[in-house]
């Protein structure tokens, strides 16, 4: 027997009598960093801006690296916004090739270095940009766990345009108990759950919404009033609003459409009331002069969700109230449909044709 053999027996012998500590030979616990991820995956890029046709769907796009503070997340299903189509048309400025889609919910499958507080496995939603792709590098900033008891489904319908509500009636204008409140397209993704936000608070809502299927939703909703300003009827729905409550107009007015209505909403909104506009889904509205403020000494905002959710902190209270008010079934979503991944355009199509009721979302 070798020299070095004899050692190694009695350094066996010495540990089986209890004399020197056994080294296990198993390695102590550590979280995988990493699952196994391909190289390449689908994903639906932008190369230039445009209509929906400059929406190309490719499946050998790689997959990202997650960097310092970024978890790679394999998606589950991704939501679809109107926003999107501001940078797919150029009207958001942004840098191309890009992926769209800022949001989605699916499994942590890689951890970019100095990334804490999540593990692969985790099921999570996040915001960030790049979900319309099979994987997306995220900010673990901007990222929570799902829940039990809530699908990614459920989180995704009402993620993105549910902290954007919430933070924008508690927050831009608190939504008070007895409030007069108008509310443009209100069926849609983020008018859907606004509807309920605000009833919920004890608001008397008036919402208006594009012909009679939609009507009926935001109706089945609670809404005090409802106006199709699409139908003849309906075009002037600033004399029906005022109608509604008794000629003084309404405290607060979301806007959302944008530049066919925002004349209309200043009409609308009481004296000493509040417009909040917070999108462009007819196109933006002009540079407005302040002079039109002031005969009724009108407070406007034009409020961002992300700069409501800045800190962790403020991310996680908005993301709480938000899980809070699905598990106790307070806040239903609605799916308008899951597109497959490669019918992005038709998505798209659909979003911008006022054809969706709640959300669309695309699943890879
Ligand atoms: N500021 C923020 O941080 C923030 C965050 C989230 C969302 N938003 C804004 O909130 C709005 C709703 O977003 P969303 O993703 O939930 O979309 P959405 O409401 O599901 O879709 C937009 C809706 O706007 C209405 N609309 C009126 N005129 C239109 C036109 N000319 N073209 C297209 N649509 C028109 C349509 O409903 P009707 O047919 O009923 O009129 C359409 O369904 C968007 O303006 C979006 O930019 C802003």
């Amino acid at each position: 027997m070798s020299s070095t053999s004899l050692r190694r027996t009695s350094l066996r012998l010495a540990a089986i009598r209890g004399q020197i500590p056994v080294i296990p030979q198993t390695r102590p616990f550590s979280p995988i960093r990493r699952m196994s991820v391909p190289t390449t995956m689908k994903a639906v890029v932008l190369e230039t801006t445009g209509g929906p046709e400059v929406l190309q769907f490719k499946t050998d796009y790689p997959v990202p690296s997650p960097q310092e503070g970024e978890l790679l997340v394999r998606n589950n299903i991704s939501g679809v916004n109107f926003i999107d189509t501001y940078f797919r048309t150029g009207l958001y400025a942004s840098p191309k090739p890009e992926v769209l889609g800022r949001e989605g919910a699916g499994t942590v499958v890689a951890l970019g270095p100095n990334t804490t507080g999540f593990q692969t496995g985790d099921r999570v939603v996040w915001l960030g940009t790049g979900g319309y792709a099979e994987f997306t590098a995220v900010p673990a900033s901007k990222t929570v766990k799902i829940p039990e008891g809530l699908t990614d489904e459920d989180v995704i319908a009402s993620f993105l345009s549910g902290l954007t509500i919430l933070a924008f009636t508690k927050e831009t204008y608190p939504v008070k108990k007895g409030d007069w409140v108008l509310l443009h397209a209100a069926a849609g993704g983020a008018g859907y759950l606004m509807t309920q936000v605000l009833k919920s608070i004890g608001a008397k809502v008036i919402g208006t919404a594009g012909g009679p299927e939609k009507c009926a939703i935001v109706k089945s909703l609670g809404a005090d009033v409802v106006i199709d300003y699409r139908s003849e009827e309906g075009k002037d729905w600033v004399k029906l609003v005022k109608e509604a409550t008794g000629g003084q107009g309404v405290d607060v007015v979301y806007d959302s459409v944008g530049k066919d209505t925002w004349e209309g909403s200043l009409e609308a909104v009481k004296r000493k009331g509040t417009i909040i506009w917070f999108g462009n889904a007819s196109g933006p509205i002009p540079p407005l002069p302040l002079a039109k403020l002031s005969p009724k000494a009108l407070k406007v905002a034009r409020p961002t969700l992300f700069t409501y959710i800045e800190t962790r902190e403020e991310f996680e209270y908005y993301t709480n109230e938000l899980f809070r008010l699905l598990l106790s079934g307070e806040l239903k979503v609605k799916i308008h449909k899951v597109y497959p991944l490669e019918d992005v355009v038709q998505c798209h199509k659909d979003l911008e044709g006022r054809k969706t009721t709640g959300k669309p979302l695309l699943k890879a």
